[in-house]
């Protein structure tokens, strides 16, 4: 009889299943990946934005001590079209980002929202990196 443990297979699998579960897609190292691949060529590799692109490092600075996470979701949920916070440049739309699964993310005291996983892996990404 062979031990569990010792069966490679299962030792596979467990490992991919430790792995999968490190990375879920809603976390915030789902979300740098998704930020490298959208995101890096306007707002810079580490969000420090540049000439008409705001620097994504000091949201939270800049929106009076707290972390905007109803303006961030909204801007990339696409339900802040129009309202630019520079003129001038525009913020393109990430239709695609909503295609995938939901999740339920907590906006408020009590008060939760279902949102496509990406954007809450982007948003968590975001409120990492502030300064
Ligand atoms: C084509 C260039 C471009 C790309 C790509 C881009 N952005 Fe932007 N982003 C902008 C510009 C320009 C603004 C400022 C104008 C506005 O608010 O719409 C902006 C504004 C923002 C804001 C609001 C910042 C503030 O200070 O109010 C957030 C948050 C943001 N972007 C996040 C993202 C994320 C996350 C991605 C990737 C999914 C992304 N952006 C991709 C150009 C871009």
């Amino acid at each position: 009889m062979t031990h569990i443990s010792r069966n490679p297979v299962l030792v596979t699998l467990g490992a991919l299943a430790l792995l999968a579960g490190c990375t879920p897609a809603d976390s915030p190292q789902a979300g740098r990946d998704l930020y490298t691949q959208n995101c890096a060529t306007c707002h810079g590799a580490t969000g420090q934005g540049g000439a008409q692109v705001p620097n994504l490092t000091t949201l939270a600075q800049r929106y009076g001590g707290t972390y905007p996470q109803a303006m961030v979701l909204d801007k990339l949920d696409g339900y802040a079209r129009g309202q630019n916070a520079y003129t001038g440049a525009e913020m393109p739309e990430f239709g695609h980002l909503l295609i995938g699964r939901l999740t339920r993310v907590q906006t408020g005291r009590g008060v939760s929202r279902p949102l496509p996983e990406r954007i809450v892996a982007l948003d968590a990404y975001l409120h990492s990196i502030q300064q």
